[in-house]
């Protein structure tokens, strides 16, 4: 086979926050490929960087009171050591705020503009006169235009459901400031993506992308793609857009051309003369380029990226291989539960590759979201790597070290088996290409049980006994050595680690696929050292527990796809403006109990509460109706008796669905866990908190 140049990426973490699992999936992933292809002797280059611009970035780095720069210098030390404590192999980790990446995106940009893809008009805008920006829609919140819920986001109400324009929130709020949004107008630049629709459509019929994104995205075409609104105004962090001072490329537009740019600056760096920029990235030349993304960042990858790339004079990418999400036992990762984990936090209790090859026992081809379960995590890496694999060569390599210096038989006891796992070096080098990881995984621990079951058979403990130097015995063992040799290697691509313990304990050259035609007969190996140990279940807990205290009263932030969400993730939300105790004291909270609780038709989120407050001092009940938008946590039945804190002199608010006659205070992330006052607190309708 020739060789293939091949250029991988998976996609650039934010400058802002932390290195989760779901980042590591993807780059597990991809590492895997990248593996492979090295493996099998390709030239294969893996760049990743860090997408270090947007507005998020701007303010996290304002909060924290150090310049942009600053905050993403030190976040890109701590993803490149979080990344490569799970031993992700990239050839280069640069960032999207760079000279390259200015140099790329100015003259992508330009090309953009001279082959008159871009436009510019006016829009009008929600603008926050205080802090004197422009606020992206989750910037704002406000009272729901339909249900009249309050406090809800920009764009869409989390009680009803609805959406709208930012416009159309009633007594709508800047979320930074406090202030009241007035509207702007003002200039913005946009890639006209629809004079793409026939060479997209190409693309994806050419085999791009696959199965279920595919049909999506032909679904997406056949509605008709949108221009692309590619610019923002000052301030911003980002790059200004040539000859239009105060206007800044959008964090999405710079942000896959970090691709280009990490690979330019690795062929500035590098005197291998095969990494020629132009010729891996201008049509016509015989360089292979995917990407690994998740499946909420299609469309940029899909859609506006080739068409940039096309725009320009640049190549398309061969394929986007997209994944679904990481869950954990079952749900979204959650900080709450301690189950939304860091990388870092993995790394403080657990060996990296019995994630890899958890990950990768469960990872297909396709979209579907793979779920963590820390049972099985457990469990199934114990019994396979554990159990089976490193068993293979436990069993066998005392002997030959003890009883044979060290040194294998000339000849095999099993060739039959030995060859049977040999023959699969193809097959399984083909489903790692299909990133059909999770098929190669069983037939490798297939035979790892037939290499097992062998041994049981032969009971070479029993041979030991009789005739400690026999050469059945050596034969045999020497048969379970290059049984665990091969599959060893086959694994390679998921386990480097234990791939490079391998090569040492039997003192080879690191393995090739094309070491897989070879045997190892009369051959000294070293001593045996345990390759791999058991995961004790209650590591597992302690990083549960680790990552539980360090979101500490964290909120799950729904991770939003384009860029300007993340800031503070994980933080406690900001506080809301200072108010004195006279206002403080105006808010009249009382205990309240649940006499009746029920669905409300037509809101999935919320549920009615009729209210027991005490008495009057005549006697009489005082009782209310409210809505709280606790369902997700709730249902009726549960929350009957309980007792819950509420406002009790909030204006009556008129909702779509009734009359709300104050508010129920709950805590919580959302989903199921949202917290009421304790059933057991002691406390009596009617009581006052204060
Ligand atoms: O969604 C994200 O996390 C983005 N930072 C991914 C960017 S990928 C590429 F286009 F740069
Ligand atoms: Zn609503």
């Amino acid at each position: 086979m020739s060789q293939r140049k091949i250029l991988v990426t998976s996609a650039l973490p934010y400058a802002n926050g932390g290195i989760h699992l779901g980042h590591i999936m993807e780059a597990i992933q991809a590492d895997i490929w990248v593996r492979l292809q090295k493996m099998r002797g390709h030239q294969c280059i893996y760049v990743c960087a860090d997408d270090a611009h947007g507005t998020a970035i701007m303010l996290s780095a304002r909060s924290q009171g150090i310049s942009p720069e600053e905050l993403i210098d030190r976040v890109q030390r701590e993803h490149e050591r979080d990344y490569a404590g799970f031993r992700i192999g990239f050839d280069n980790f640069h960032s999207t705020h760079s000279a390259e990446n200015r140099e790329l995106a100015e003259s992508i940009y330009l090309a953009l503009e001279a082959n008159g893809h871009i436009a510019r008009r006016n829009i009008r805008q929600l603008f926050d006169p205080e802090k004197k920006l422009f606020l992206a829609d989750r910037y704002i919140t406000g009272t729901c235009p339909r249900c009249g819920a309050e406090e809800q986001y920009g764009d869409n109400c989390e009680v009803c459901g609805s959406t709208y324009s930012p416009a159309e929130l009633i007594n709508p709020k800047s979320a930074l400031s406090g202030a009241t949004p007035v509207e702007k107008e003002s200039e913005h630049f946009f890639f006209t993506v629809p004079a793409f629709s026939g060479m997209l459509r190409e693309w994806i019929d050419g085999g791009a992308v696959h199965g279920a994104v595919a049909n999506k995205l032909e679904e997406w075409l056949g509605e008709g793609l949108q221009d692309w609104d590619i610019s923002r105004d000052a301030p911003y962090f980002g790059f200004e857009i040539p000859g239009n001072p105060g206007k800044y490329f959008y964090v999405w537009l710079d942000a896959p051309i970090g691709y280009m740019a990490s690979f330019l600056n690795l062929c500035r760096r590098s005197h291998d003369e095969s990494l020629d920029f132009d010729a891996w990235w201008r049509p016509g030349g015989d360089s292979e380029l995917y990407h690994f993304i998740g499946k909420d960042i299609v469309n940029f990858h899909t859609f506006f990226w080739p068409a940039m790339l096309a725009s320009a004079g640049y190549r398309a990418p061969n394929a986007v291989f997209v994944h679904g999400f990481v869950t954990v036992d079952g749900t979204k990762m959650s900080k709450s539960r301690g189950t939304f984990i860091n990388a870092s936090t993995y790394l403080n209790h657990l060996n990296p590759e019995y994630l890899r090859y958890y990950l990768a026992a469960k990872l297909g081809p396709g979209i579907d979201d793979l779920d963590l379960n820390l049972e099985d995590f457990v469990q199934r890496v114990n019994a396979d790597l554990v159990g089976k694999l490193v068993n293979i060569a436990s069993r066998c390599a005392g002997f030959i070290g003890k009883n044979f210096a060290g040194v294998l038989a000339d000849q095999l006891d099993n060739a039959a088996l030995i060859d049977e796992i040999r023959q699969a070096a193809p097959q399984i080098a083909e489903l790692y290409e299909q990133r059909e990881y999770g098929k190669a995984i069983r037939l490798v621990m297939a035979f790892a049980d037939k290499a097992n079951q062998y041994l049981n058979e032969r009971k070479p403990w029993e041979i030991a006994k009789a005739d400690r130097q026999s050469p059945e015995l050596r034969a045999i063992c020497t048969t379970g050595i290059n049984a665990f040799r091969l599959l060893a290697g086959y694994l390679k691509p998921v386990l480097p680690a234990l791939a490079e313990k391998t090569e040492e304990f039997l003192a080879i050259a690191p393995l090739a696929w094309s070491d897989f035609d070879s045997l190892l007969l009369d051959h000294r190996i070293n001593r045996f050292q345990p390759l791999m140990t058991r995961i004790e279940a209650k590591a597992v807990e302690a990083m549960v527990e680790e990552s539980r205290q360090s979101w500490n009263g964290g909120h799950d932030t729904e991770l939003e796809a384009d860029g300007e969400t993340q800031a503070g993730a994980g933080a406690t939300e900001p506080f809301a403006d200072e108010i004195d105790i006279a206002a403080f004291a105006k808010v009249d909270l009382r205990v309240a109990r649940v006499i009746e609780a029920g669905l409300v038709e037509g809101a999935d989120k919320l549920l009615r509460l009729r209210l027991d407050l005490g008495r009057e001092a005549d006697g009489a009940a005082i009782e209310r109706t409210v809505f709280a938008g606790i369902r997700s946590a709730y249902s009726p039945e549960e929350l009957d008796g309980r007792l819950v804190v509420v406002v009790a002199n909030l204006k009556p608010r008129k909702m779509k669905f009734g009359v709300s006659e104050g508010m129920v205070l709950a805590a919580g992330p959302g989903g199921g866990d949202i917290w009421l006052l304790h059933p057991d607190s002691g406390a009596k309708p009617g009581m006052r908190i204060s």
